[in-house]
Formats: C-alpha cells, sequence, structure tokens
C-alpha cells in the first residue's frame, strides 16, 4: 500500500489515540510488524504557539517510521502554519483529524463537527494542501447523523483537493462509540475514490481484519482499541492473512513486553513521570489474565522503576503458580 509516495511495509496501520498513541506505544506497534503509526492528535493551535506540551506530542525516532501526524483544527490558515510545522519536524505523512467528537473538540467546530460544514472543511483541506509536500490523509467518520452523506462529500472534496489517502471510522459523530461500525460505508466509499482507503471501527481479532479487508475491498486496515491491550495483534494480523495458525501471545511474550513498555516510558518520559503513568498503564496488557485486578491494584502507588520489575515479576510468578505451569 502507497500513500502518495510513502510505500508502507504493509497494510495494517495503528489507529491515532489520544492519550495512548505516544512514541513507546507506536514502537510497541512498530515491533509487532504494524506498517503506519499515527501519532495522537494533537491541535493546530497549540502547535503555532509553539506550546511545548504540544510540540512534544510528534517527537520521533526513525526505527518508528513512517509516521503520520494528526493535525486537529477548524481554522484553514492556522492549519496550514501548523501542517509547516509537522513537515519541518520530519513526519512521513499528514492527517486531519475529521472524525473526534469529543465536546471540547467538537465546540471549536474541529474534528467530526467539520463533517456537517463542507465548505469549511474543503477550505482546511485546500489550506492544508497547498503549505505541505508530505503526503496528506484524512480521517473521516460516516458523518454527523445521517450515515453516509457526509462522508461521501467529504470524501469526494478530499479526492478532489489532492488528499492522498482516507481512513474512515463509519460511525456517525452523535454515535460515539456506541452502536456498531458500518462496514458497508467502507465499501461504498472505497468504490466512490480511487486514492486509498482505510478501513477502521471493531476490529477486535486478527480474523476481523482479514474480513474487514475482504468483505470491503479497502486498501489498508485501521485498528485502534484491540491494539491497546495488545499491541501484537499487527503480528497476529499478518499470521492470520498468510493464513498461518493463530498466534497465541504467551505469558513469555506478553511480559517482555510489559517490561519493553516499560523501559522505553522511562527513558522517553523519565523515571518520575514514567512510573505515574504506569499506576494505570500496565493494567492495559493484562485485561482478561487472571489475577489482573490485584495486580492492578499493586501498581496504583508504583514510583520508582525497581518497585515496578519487583511487582510485575511477582505477577508473572503468580501466574505461573496459578496455573500450574
Ligand atoms: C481513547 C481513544 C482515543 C482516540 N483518539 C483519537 C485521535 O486522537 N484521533 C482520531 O482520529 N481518532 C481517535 N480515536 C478514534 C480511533 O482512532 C478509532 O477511529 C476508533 O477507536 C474506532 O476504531 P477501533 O474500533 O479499532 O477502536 C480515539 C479512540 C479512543 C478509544
Amino acid at each position: 500500500m502507497k500513500i502518495g509516495p510513502v510505500r508502507l511495509d504493509n497494510n495494517l496501520i495503528l489507529a491515532p489515540l489520544a492519550g495512548i498513541t505516544n512514541l513507546p506505544f507506536r514502537l510497541l506497534a512498530k515491533e509487532a510488524g504494524c506498517g503506519l503509526v499515527y501519532s495522537e492528535m494533537i491541535s493546530s493551535n497549540g502547535l503555532i504557539h509553539h506550546s511545548r506540551r504540544t510540540e512534544k506530542l510528534m517527537d520521533s525516532v526513525p526505527r518508528e517510521k513512517p509516521l503520520s501526524v494528526q493535525l486537529f483544527g477548524a481554522s484553514p490558515h492556522i492549519m496550514a502554519e501548523a501542517a509547516g510545522i509537522v513537515e519541518s519536524s520530519g513526519a512521513s505523512i499528514l492527517d486531519i483529524n475529521f472524525g473526534c467528537s469529543v465536546k471540547k473538540i467538537i465546540k471549536t467546530g474541529a474534528g467530526a463537527a467539520l463533517m456537517r460544514t463542507p465548505d469549511i472543511a474543503e477550505a482546511v483541506i485546500k489550506a492544508v494542501r497547498g503549505a505541505v509536500k508530505i503526503p496528506l490523509s484524512i480521517k473521516i467518520r460516516s458523518g454527523w447523523d445521517r450515515s453516509g452523506r457526509q462522508a461521501f462529500e467529504l470524501a469526494r472534496i478530499a479526492e478532489d483537493c489532492g488528499v492522498d489517502a482516507i481512513a474512515v471510522h463509519p460511525r456517525t459523530a452523535t454515535q460515539g462509540f456506541g452502536g456498531v461500525a458500518d462496514w458497508s460505508l467502507i465499501a461504498a466509499i472505497k468504490k466512490r475514490v480511487s486514492i486509498p482507503v482505510m478501513g477502521n471501527g471493531d476490529i477486535v481479532t486478527c480474523r476481523d481484519a482479514v474480513r474487514m479487508l475482504e468483505t470491503t475491498g479497502c486498501d489498508g486496515v485501521m485498528i485502534g482499541r484491540a491494539a491497546i491491550g495488545n499491541p501484537m495483534i499487527f503480528s497476529q494480523v499478518l499470521s492470520c492473512m498468510k493464513n498461518e495458525p493463530e498466534q497465541a501471545i504467551d505469558l513469555e511474550r506478553r511480559f517482555a513486553l510489559i517490561h519493553r513498555f516499560l523501559d522505553a516510558s522511562i527513558q522517553y518520559f523519565g523515571e518520575d513521570h514514567a512510573c505515574k503513568m504506569m499506576r494505570s498503564r500496565l493494567g492495559w496488557f493484562v485485561k482478561g489474565l487472571p489475577l489482573a485486578k490485584k495486580f492492578r491494584e499493586s501498581i496504583k502507588q508504583v514510583s520508582s522503576r525497581d518497585q515496578a520489575v519487583d511487582l510485575i515479576e511477582q505477577y508473572r510468578e503468580a501466574l505461573i503458580n496459578h496455573s500450574g505451569v
């Protein structure tokens, strides 16, 4: 799969997830074989005002490339200026967020609110397209409240304005994350445009990813929530695509990943900040495992790497004893 001139190793994509897809997390997905990683959504306003916190969201390292950096905002000139900053940061691809349905963002006219205002959406796309040379993609929902119509219109506008790819999460803005994603809309958009379409929404297992590719004809699949607890899902999907038997994530692999995430987070954020983050984040990786609740409780006050490592190892041993391995 290619987005503009950027060729991806494969067509599996880590979705942008605010508060989650930071550099250490993206590296886990990349190690698992993910073909394209997305940053968290980044405020165009924050970027043009040189907010250090906002700029940090663009941090990257060569081994995670290609990286798509996602911007949100509703002002064409601010988005254009911010896009220039993203391009200068070395991002491989720039993505515009047309899907965020969080009130705070909608109120400013950005995210999914732009699907209600196609004129402004078009002005934003044109301004950004004119400001950068790197490939440009957009990520949309099915619409504001009437499934389909706004997505078709925005897809057409995007293609006409020189956008290189479209990611489609086929839920309306008012749906939030409720109900089910209407994959038929991904197929319908794929039929209407000639640029690559990334399908997104409700991929829970590796079989779902293969099914989305087969049933919608989309060019790539974008995985969000299922990757949070299991970034290894990308390697599972890759095996599944080769018709290999389903890869189980055994305890050793899972715990190796937890340790790598801890160390990468400490390296990136510093021990103090990373340990505070680990108090909730390590819990993601043990969802569904026996004694997970007890482990989550135990890490709530973690404040040093040594302590975190001890607690992780104690949990690993408890699991081995529990299952009698
Ligand atoms: C915690 C969380 C944060 C998200 N942040 C973003 C974001 O920053 N930008 C964006 O376009 N979508 C964001 N999304 C939406 C996801 O990218 C994705 O479209 C959605 O979760 C559906 O895919 P999934 O079923 O694979 O999770 C977020 C979703 C969640 C659950």
